[in-house]
């Protein structure tokens, strides 16, 4: 009764152990869920009064498709105060998410059955969002040995006379890998040679360590118009459920992609983006408290992790997850049959240690689980100690 399309497209791997650590959780278990990939802080005040004073006065009718104008100024605003990207009204558009951003993005690029550089690990939905785009999702894996860093040769060689778009993501869902300006303009020079496009994920732009910079490869000498930047107010403003996301780019491609939202959703929902308008122009004081947090926890993290012996892992410059390889215990024995793979160790880990992490497959790392810290530090030191624990009682 399905098409084959959507037949093809795989489940998520994400929801799964998610829902089961859930499950687990309401019938009385002590899990801790080690699998959200949101930030765990309420949306601030300032920004949840502005819905309210939408609601209150009205402001719950259709809005202009591509975004209320006034938005797309604050979104402009953002882009060139933080980004170094000028854009116009017309080179933006306002969507339900970011996710939505980057499927209105391929659909306006991409040609039947044209390519999509995608580097491994990356975002699980990215694979997904490009077939049904209806290109061809080429995985390129970046070796765990060289820090998950993306080398242009090997990018280079991977780009065929199909080749139109390189999706990219800094900092990087799973991997917390953030581009240095000089790798972006390693990428950027092959973009150049090669002819394609970029759609660049900034989605965690505001969630990075170390007093590093956020590089907007957009923002590169020549790269103007081969770059779609797309971002949004999830993971910045804790605004995971309003759902509200942006992009900036070439006008062509920004009003093609607009063309498919106005005949998908139409405007993202009125009150959210008034919100949003809050959000950018507001304080941004709540931003840096939840980044800092996000770092103490990431310390957390590399510090427990550093003492488990059978696993390797890439301390997180960005974004709040780690990437844990357990290619070591592969082939080791739990209490209920071989660790095979890394879906065998999820679910050993919770139902028998109740510690509850995602399967790297679904992310392009099939030796690895994700681990996520946005929880708090207490559970966070909890979930760590029983990972620890439920890694050693594996037999060889
Ligand atoms: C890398 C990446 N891009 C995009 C998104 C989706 O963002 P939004 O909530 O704005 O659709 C996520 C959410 O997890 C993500 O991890």
């Amino acid at each position: 009764m399905v098409s084959r399309r959507i037949e093809e497209l795989g489940e998520s791997q994400t929801l799964f152990f998610a829902q089961q650590a859930r499950q687990l959780k309401e019938a009385g278990v002590d899990v801790v869920s080690l699998t959200a990939g949101e930030p765990d802080f309420p949306t601030p005040r300032h920004i949840k009064d502005a819905a309210i004073e939408a609601l209150r006065t009205d402001f719950t009718h259709y809005t202009a498709n591509q975004g209320m104008p006034e938005l797309l100024d604050a979104v402009g605003e953002k882009f060139s105060h933080d980004n170094g990207l000028r854009f116009t009204r017309e080179q933006i558009l306002v969507s339900c998410g970011a996710k939505q951003s980057i499927f209105n993005a391929l659909c306006a690029i991409l040609n039947p059955g044209e390519e999509v550089i995608i580097p491994a690990p990356y975002w699980v939905s990215y694979p997904s969002i490009v077939r049904l785009a209806g290109g061809i999702p080429v995985v390129v894996p970046l070796a765990e040995a060289g820090g998950y860093r993306i080398d242009p040769l090997l990018l280079r060689k991977a780009v065929t006379p199909r080749t139109r778009v390189l999706l990219l993501n800094s900092p990087g869902n799973p991997t917390g890998v953030a581009l240095t300006r000089e790798e972006a303009a390693g990428i950027a020079r092959v973009v150049q040679e090669s002819g394609i496009l970029v759609v660049s994920d900034e989605i965690y732009e505001k969630v990075i360590f170390d007093r590093r910079t956020h590089v907007s490869i957009g923002s590169l000498q020549g790269m103007e118009d081969r770059v779609v930047t797309v971002n949004g107010v999830s993971k910045a403003y804790a605004m995971t459920g309003w759902r509200i996301g942006y992009m900036g780019g070439p006008a062509d491609i920004v009003q093609a992609a607009a063309k498919v939202q106005g005949q998908t959703t139409n405007n993202a929902n009125s009150i959210a983006q008034k919100a949003t308008i809050a959000a950018l122009r507001g304080p941004q004081e709540p931003i840096q408290e939840m980044t800092a947090e996000f770092e103490r926890r990431r310390d957390v993290v590399v510090h427990r992790l550093s003492g488990i012996p059978s696993i390797t892992f890439t301390p997180p410059e960005g974004a709040m997850y780690v990437l844990v390889n357990a290619s070591g215990v592969m082939g080791k024995t739990g209490p209920d049959g071989p660790i095979a793979n890394p879906a065998a160790l999820a679910h050993y880990l919770l139902h028998r240690h109740h510690v509850a992490l995602i399967p790297g497959d679904a992310f392009g790392a099939p030796t690895s689980l994700r681990l996520s810290f946005a929880c708090s530090r207490a559970d966070l030191e909890k979930g760590l100690a029983r990972l620890a624990r439920g890694l050693e009682e594996l037999k060889n």
